[in-house]
């Protein structure tokens, strides 16, 4: 039965975090899920999961896969820039800390394992669950439920067992920052929830959709994850304290509003970014390429931390000219063009 002794060494030298399965992505997204390879780069709560539901496990590696890569784009034009979670599953304090960009991680990382699987079922790849018909009651004008639907509810269910089972039980950080890591996980799915809607597609003579199937689909990752992102830069400062007889996560600032399920917190302040500074986790942002034109957080101002940057000019090989040939491509010629770039000092 699998190498369990390398998952408790993992936790004796305190590297294990509840999403350390975003590690997954380096190992076995193939078809076949090998428990003793890959289960094991896991915490123990999942570790039974991962057995119990080999199945779902290419899912999974598929959301650890999205969670990386949507976390980057998002932060591309940030000082933080989310590059640290190729580190998975070894963070560094940026990710392992109370911070509001942990905060952003775990409430991307539950929405999209349990995106992954809400699909999953509806593709048919899952034995244990399938698509629904849509909900009692018409779907509107012209419409009838078809096709096959996000398997929300699924999704919401096993997504919520293994992204928050070693939080809810593992020995793993603080209580204020499990605490705090359940709430923005609980955050990330509730986001999902609400974007689930009703699709549907024409059928009929062209185009005019006297037909329609319609079926309850979920928002695409890439708006949960902008949705998400406008709640980090919202996100609360909060500290776990007892209110009656429970421990609670109340917002730090009198003046603060409430803290609610939409909202993403966080416990302690992150550096500025702008300066390496492992202990922190800072990369700092020397050498990255900033934008002259811009106002916003890509901005040179802004990126550059008032340091200042170096202008070079750069060759790009382009495609231009392109001319559409009967029939069917369009071919172009590649011309060179100088562009200018920026780089913080
Ligand atoms: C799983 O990986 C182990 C170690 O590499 C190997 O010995 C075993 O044969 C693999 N099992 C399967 C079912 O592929
Ligand atoms: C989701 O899957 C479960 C388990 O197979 C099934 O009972 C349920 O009807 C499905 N729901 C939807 C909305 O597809
Ligand atoms: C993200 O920031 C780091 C540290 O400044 C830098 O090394 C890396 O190239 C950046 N990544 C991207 C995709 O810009
Ligand atoms: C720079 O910022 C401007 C203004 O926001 C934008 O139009 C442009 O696309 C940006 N350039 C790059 C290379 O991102």
């Amino acid at each position: 039965m699998g190498h369990p002794s390398a998952t408790v060494l993992l936790c004796q030298l305190g590297l294990s975090t509840a999403i350390q399965w975003l590690g997954l992505t380096e190992s076995g997204s193939g078809v076949s899920w090998n428990e003793s390879q890959h289960c094991r780069l896991l915490v123990p709560e999942q570790l039974q999961l991962c057995r119990r539901n080999l199945e779902v496990m290419p899912s999974i590696v598929r959301a650890a896969r999205h969670t990386q890569a949507l976390c980057q784009q998002s932060f591309a034009d940030m000082r933080w820039n989310c590059s640290s979670i190729r580190r998975a599953p070894r963070f560094g304090p940026d990710l392992l800390k109370g911070t509001r960009e942990a905060a952003f991680v775990y409430a991307l990382a539950a929405a999209t394992i349990a995106h992954g699987i809400a699909r999953a079922c509806a593709s048919g790849e899952l034995p244990l669950c399938s698509c629904g018909p849509g909900p009692p009651g018409d779907p509107g004008p012209g419409g009838r439920w078809g096709g096959c639907g996000d398997n929300l509810s699924y999704g919401l269910q096993l997504g919520a067992a293994f992204a928050d089972s070693s939080s809810r039980s593992g020995k793993l950080g603080t209580h204020g920052r499990k605490a705090m890591n359940l709430h923005n996980s609980a955050v990330g799915r509730t986001v999902l929830s609400d974007s689930l809607d009703t699709k549907c597609k024409c059928h009929g003579v062209s185009g005019s959709c006297s037909v329609k199937t319609c079926w309850k689909g979920l928002s695409s990752l890439d708006e949960i994850a902008s949705d998400l992102k406008s709640k980090y830069l919202a996100a609360i400062k909060v500290s776990h304290r007892l209110v009656g007889p429970r421990k609670q996560l109340i917002a730090k600032d009198m003046d603060a509003r409430p803290v609610t399920e939409t909202d993403l917190v966080y416990l302690i302040n992150s550096p500025d970014y702008c300066t390496p500074n492992l202990q922190l986790g800072s990369l700092g942002t020397q050498d990255r390429q900033c934008n002259k034109s811009s106002v916003g957080s890509a901005s040179c101002a802004l990126l550059c931390c008032g340091r200042g940057y170096n202008t070079y000019t750069e060759e790009v090989e382009e495609r231009c000219h392109c001319r559409y040939r009967w029939c069917c491509s369009v071919v172009c010629r590649s011309c060179r063009r100088r562009v200018e770039r920026h780089v913080c000092k």
